[in-house]
């Protein structure tokens, strides 16, 4: 499928999605909202492909928000439409199978932030910027943020980033556990590959899981979410991985995961 404003690559086990508006700064408007949501069907069904990296093309900017011209037209009633466009892209993010890697190359502002909120691994390059600039804008974060992001720092400081609209540099953002990790901005590509690939190389059924169940447990009680986990720990034991993988530690032998 051919998309205006995305680059798909794939390299590997690993496909390589890239929001592609230089000019906006890759700011997301509704059409670019739309194409995410199509490539990430697309990868959902695609077989061969364990991890994805989501990034921006070009050298300054992940994702500088949702577009701010687009937005400025918009009535009540459509702000809240676009509002829950954002919210399936992100939910279909978060629900693909495959383990999504935000590789954070630039500005990731307001619905930047959001976007890698989404990602189950945030990687930054130094000159990444984070924030959610919407009450600077007579706005207020809406693809998620006021949500997702005192779960992942805690809601004081989430409630500080949402108050203030101030930016953090990757390293701030690395203090408070919003990245996982910062990479020299020539490195982070190839660290994001890196990474990826040695994903890719477990088996892509106990790595699906685990991240179903994370998500599962995220919004469910402890009990419920251990049921889960000894449910789909069930569930592994009928596939050839878990037979040959158990197998080949025991033989002292090495064995690649097919992803059945
Ligand atoms: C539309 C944008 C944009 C955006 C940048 N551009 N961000 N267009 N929406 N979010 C455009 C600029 O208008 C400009 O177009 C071009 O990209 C280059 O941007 P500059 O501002 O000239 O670049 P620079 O001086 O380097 O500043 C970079 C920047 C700044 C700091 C990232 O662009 C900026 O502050 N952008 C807005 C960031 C923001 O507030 N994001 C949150 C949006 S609200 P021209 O045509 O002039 O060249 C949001 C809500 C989410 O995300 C929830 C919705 C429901």
């Amino acid at each position: 499928m051919a998309y205006e404003n995305l680059i798909l690559e794939h390299q590997d086990y690993i496909a390589i999605v890239k929001i592609n508006r230089p000019k906006a700064l890759n700011a997301l408007n509704s059409a670019t909202l739309q194409e995410l949501s199509q490539v990430f069907t697309e990868i959902a069904q695609d077989k061969n492909v364990r991890v994805v990296l989501l990034t921006g093309n070009g050298e300054k900017s992940f994702v500088a928000g949702a577009d701010i011209a687009e937005m400025s037209k918009l009535n009540p009633m459509q702000a809240q439409k676009f509002s829950q466009l954002g919210h399936r892209l992100m939910n279909q993010i978060e629900n693909l199978p495959q383990p999504v890697i935000a590789v954070v190359n630039g500005f990731a502002l307001g619905g930047g932030t959001e976007l890698a909120l989404a990602c189950d691994i945030r990687i930054a390059g130094e000159k990444a910027k984070f924030g959610q600039p919407e009450v600077g804008l007579g706005l207020l974060a809406g693809f998620g943020g006021t949500q997702r992001l005192p779960r992942l720092v805690g809601s004081g400081r989430a409630s500080e980033i949402l108050f203030t609209a101030d930016t953090l540099d990757a390293q701030e953002a690395y203090r408070i556990g919003l990245v996982n990790r910062v990479y020299p901005q020539e490195d982070l590509m190839n660290q994001a590959v890196s990474l990826a690939n040695k994903i890719a190389s477990r088996a892509p059924m106990g790595v699906q899981l685990s991240k179903s169940a994370i998500h599962v447990g995220q919004n469910i009680d402890i009990v419920s979410g251990q049921a889960y986990e000894s449910a789909v720990f069930g569930e592994i034991f009928s596939s050839e991985d878990q037979k040959e993988g158990c197998r080949a530690f025991l033989e002292k032998s090495k064995y690649e995961y097919k992803g059945v």
